[in-house]
This record gives structure tokens, sequence and C-alpha cells, in this order.
């Protein structure tokens, strides 16, 4: 079994040469692979036991970003989305930041938040005592309402009671999901223990759900870049050449615009996320709670913030991620849907926290591999080329058509739908004259 995330050529071999060879190097027999895979991932009549009202399954590309390394060791990073150029991106960062020396990443906590609201409290002083008072109690409760987690080594942590003004108070409970996302294990732990904190408070219970910003389970993510690997040369000879310092001054700049303007910010989020949630959604896990987390951890401020940021060291570049990011290598999902379990097998990841630090050095890659091309191309170039090849397949084009009408449209920069039609027309009307063929 190989864990090498270096493979020379994999964007030209063909699909099925590409499973066969992933499939090699994971110890995946072929038959299984093939069987993870089809249909996505997931059968019709299984969909229907997930979802109501279902009508089918809903497929999206599933594809593998090359070159991570982290802490030391080599990963395939698995991702699904729909977007050109974001798994070429990815891929692309992470060549270069092996270079010098791959991702730092590190897990900040590791405890999910369970939320017990109460409300119309009449004296907020003698509720706080009483709840804190009675901690061992509660989370003897907690423990009770869930012995198997207990059992494994996880369960409520501590609790904290919080003063939300006006009669409200929220009672937090801290608890350790170890590799399950915990969604329904903090659910079924807040509802199990929300009348005995009403009745302590003498108050009201409201709601018993978890809080998706997990900032007690965050990841972070460091990484370096030589300046001489981030150069920028254009294949058109009239363009502009970036030399690696230019390219980080323009990344450093890029970085304080994120920092100085929420409307920036958010968009540079969005680089990042494209990363994670292609991870998020490949592994089957919760990609909304992941958004919901990320960007009411970029907002704890006050303000809306980058959550990454890029900084000059010496000769060069350095960046950092910080975000919650709340993930599960156990559950639902996981049981039902071979596409997932599949991307979990050829990630190598083993646990909650190996599969959270993959993620978040894709989210760093994807952020690095966009402020490059921003900060000097533009991003349009490479898109298009990659976006006239979906436009291609759109018009019908089959096997090599695609690749002879997205480079047509690409040099006429025209990339609509209506123009490769007309060049597949002309492609197919040549071939049956046998002009391209003779
Ligand atoms: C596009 O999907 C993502 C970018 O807009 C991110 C960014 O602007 O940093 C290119």
């Amino acid at each position: 079994m190989s864990r090498d995330s270096r493979i020379p050529g994999f964007h030209r071999l063909s699909v099925p040469e590409r499973r066969r060879m992933l499939g090699e190097r994971a110890g995946i027999p072929a038959a299984e692979f093939e069987r993870c895979i089809a249909n996505g991932g997931l059968e019709s009549i299984t969909a229907d036991k997930m979802v109501e009202n279902s009508i089918g399954t809903y497929a999206l590309p599933f594809g593998i970003a090359l070159n991570f390394r982290i802490n030391g060791l080599d990963q395939l990073a698995p991702m699904v989305v729909e977007e050109p150029s974001v798994i070429a991106a990815a891929s692309n960062a992470a060549r270069i930041v092996r270079a010098c020396g791959g991702f730092a990443a590190e897990t900040l906590g590791s405890s999910m938040i369970a939320q017990v609201q109460l409300y119309e409290v009449p004296d907020i002083g003698r509720a706080q005592q009483r709840i804190l008072a009675a901690t061992s109690e509660l989370l003897e409760l907690c423990a009770r309402a869930q012995p198997s987690l207990v059992a494994r080594g996880g369960g409520a942590r501590s609790l904290e009671v919080r003063d939300l003004g006006d009669g409200y108070l929220v009672v937090h409970l801290h608890i350790e999901c170890l590799d399950a996302m915990g969604a329904n294990l903090v659910n079924s732990i807040a509802e199990a223990l929300g009348p005995r904190i009403a009745s302590l408070a003498e108050g009201k219970l409201g709601l018993r759900i978890l809080s998706n910003l997990c900032d007690g389970r965050r990841v972070r993510v460091r990484c370096h870049a030589y300046s001489a690997d981030l150069e920028v040369r254009s294949e058109l000879g009239s363009a502009r050449q970036f030399s690696g310092d230019e390219v980080i001054s323009g990344i450093v700049r890029a970085s304080e615009f994120a920092e100085r303007d929420a409307y920036r910010a958010a968009t540079h989020n969005k680089g990042i996320m494209n990363g994670i949630d292609s991870v998020v959604i490949a592994t089957g896990n919760d990609f909304r709670a992941v958004e919901a987390g990320a960007h009411a951890y970029a907002s704890r401020s006050g303000c809306y913030r980058p959550l990454s940021r890029w900084w000059r060291e010496q000769d060069h570049l350095a960046g950092e991620l910080v975000l919650p990011l709340a993930l599960g290598v156990v559950g639902g999902t996981l049981r039902l849907h071979g596409g997932a379990r599949l991307a979990l097998q050829l990630s190598g990841v083993s646990s909650a926290s190996e599969l959270a630090l993959l993620a978040a050095s894709v989210g760093l890659a994807s952020n690095l591999a966009a402020l490059r091309a921003l900060a000097t191309l533009g991003i349009q170039r490479g898109h298009m080329s990659l976006h006239a090849r979906s436009v291609a397949a759109a018009a019908g084009a089959l096997d090599d058509e695609v690749e002879l009408v997205a480079r047509g449209l690409s040099e006429r920069r025209d990339v609509t739908l209506r123009t490769a039609q007309i060049m597949l027309d002309e492609l197919r009307a040549r071939r049956c004259d046998g002009g391209l063929l003779a």
C-alpha cells in the first residue's frame, strides 16, 4: 500500500486507469472500488430511506487532490465539487507548500457545545449558583444519557452558565465526541439534561441543541512557500510574468485587504471553503454545520474577518488558517454512502481529528492558489479554459471532441454554449469529410 501523494501524470490517465491506480495503492480490490462508486455511491433505494419524498440521487464530480503532505505524512485529498479548477488549484498549491516542508496542522481542543436555553428565570444569580453547585450531578446525568460514548472515553467534561439578559440564561455543556461529528450525541444530552437544569434555575426550559459555533473544536494549519516556487509565468508571450517576490507581496496585500474589508473577507473565506467543503462533502459530513461554524467564527470580533492570514518571513511566504471544524468518521451517512466510505479509505485518515486536519489543509491550499492567481494574472484565464470543457461537454462533445472544442472556445475567447455547438457541428462535418483524419 502506497501513501505517496505525488502521482505524476495522474491527470492524463483515463477515469478507469485512475480508479485502478488508486485502488492498487490503497489496497482496495477493483470490484469493491467499483461497487462503492457506482451510482455516485448511493442507490436510489437507500436515498429513499435517508430523506423524505426522495425522487432519486443527485451526482457531483468526485476527484482527488494530490501532493498533500501534512505533519510529515503524505495524504490524498478526496474532493466533491462542481466548480472547475478547485481540485487542480489545491493540488498545485499543495505541491508548492510540500517543497517547503508541507502543512503543519493541529487540533485546538476537541469538544462540542450543547446549549440548554432557559427563560423567565426569576433570579439569575441564584440560578447560576444552583446550576454550578450541581455540576457533578449534571455531568453524571450526561454520562447516563450516553453511556456508550463514556465507555469509549468521551462524554461531558464541564459546564458553564451564561447570562443573556432579560431573564434568559444558557447552559453550555462541553462534550468530547471522539470520532463522531457529534450532533446526535450532543442533542440527546441537551434534551436529557434540560428538565433538571430548568428546575435548578427555577425558570422555563427553552431550546436544547448543539451550537455549530464549536470553538472548542478548532483546527490550526500553517504552511510556508519558497519565493522561487511562487513565481508565475504566463504562456502568453505578451503577458506579464511575476517574480516570487512580487507574488509574496501581492498575497500579503490580498491578506491585508481581507483584514480591512468584510466584502473581500467573505470572498477570501469562500476560497478557503472551496477546499474544506469539497472534502467535507466527499467524506459524507455536514457541510452546512461547517459553513455555519466557520462564518460565525469569522465574525467573533463583531466584524467579519478572514479565517486565514498571510505574511512574509525573510524570503518565504507564511500562512495560517484557524477555524472550528466538527467532522466525523463514523455514523449515519458513512454507513449508507459507498462514495463517502471510499473517500475516507483513499484519504487514509483514521480519526475525526485527522480528517479535520486534512480538510483544513486543503482549505489553506485552496486559499493560497486563489490569492496567487488573483494577485498576478487573475483567475479567469485558468477558470475559463476549464469552464470551456464543461461547456463543450454540455454542447454534446464526446471523448476527444471535448478537448478540441474547449481549445477552440478558449482561443476564440468565446466560451458560450452556442459557439460550442457551432464548433462541434463544424468539427463533426470536417471529420465526416475525412478532413481531420487525412
Ligand atoms: C472562487 O470560487 C473563489 C475565489 O473567488 C476566492 C478568492 O477570491 O480568494 C477565487
